[in-house]
């Protein structure tokens, strides 16, 4: 097994970044199973647990699917390039943030491993996804505590009844996310940026705003 940090809970929260830049290097089987057993323990409505956590590896099924991604990429981001590697705003994705998602679209497959998380009778309630981006947190956590670096992806889900197909899913499943692990080959584990946290916590009523 990989060898693990002895990290703070809160300590990991604050350094866990999306990490774009990774090494082809192998991740042990082990310390897979280590980082699944961590992210299965996340909660779910009933504790009905109706997921399942497919781990790819195999670098011609990583590239069949890399295609859909890159095509969701372009689509959502990359034919706007210029304009945002030429914006001064702070608004949106940033240049830096574009270049490493841009990065990550062309070099996905050579991620060592790839975990799909899948999940059961998906309805359209917009809370749908909460009984598995707990247990999905849990994994980057997980994943972190390894040195191991990820970030929860979703743009090939435009064509997910052709992921479903590669990947032989039944169809009462439905694609999570795709995540790519592996070691970073670049970057920090920093804190991720955010909006003050007293503009975001509303004490009692929307709203009320205090200093936290
Ligand atoms: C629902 C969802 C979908 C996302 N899809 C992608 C994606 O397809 N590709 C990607 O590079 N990052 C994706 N991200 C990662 C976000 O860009 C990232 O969480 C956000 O920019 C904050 O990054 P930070 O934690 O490094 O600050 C996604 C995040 C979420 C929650």
């Amino acid at each position: 097994m990989g060898t693990r940090e002895e990290l703070d809970v809160l300590l990991a929260i604050h350094s866990t970044p999306a990490r774009r830049y990774l090494k082809s290097d192998p991740i042990p089987d082990e310390t897979i199973r280590v980082i699944l057993d961590a992210a299965i323990r996340g909660p779910s409505g009933g504790n009905q647990q109706g997921w399942g956590w497919i781990v790819v590896k195999d670098l011609e099924v990583k590239q069949e699917i890399q295609k859909f991604y890159l095509e969701g990429w372009e689509r959502a981001y990359g034919y706007q390039k210029d304009e945002i590697l030429n914006s001064t705003g702070q608004d949106g994705l940033g240049k830096r943030n574009f270049l490493s998602a841009e990065h990550l679209a062309n070099n996905l497959a050579e991620a060592p491993v790839w975990v799909i998380p899948v999940l059961k009778n998906v309805n359209q309630s917009p809370r749908a996804g909460s009984s598995i981006y707990g247990a999905i947190q849990n994994l980057m956590l997980a994943a972190r505590s390894f040195g191991i670096g990820s970030t929860l992806t979703t743009l090939y889900s435009a064509y997910e009844e052709e992921v479903k197909v590669i990947l032989g899913l039944p169809s009462e499943y439905m694609t999570m996310a795709l995540i790519p692990l592996g070691y970073p080959s670049k970057g920090r584990w920093s804190q991720p940026k955010r909006q003050p946290i007293e503009e975001v916590t509303h004490w009692e009523k929307w709203g009320q705003l205090k200093n936290t």
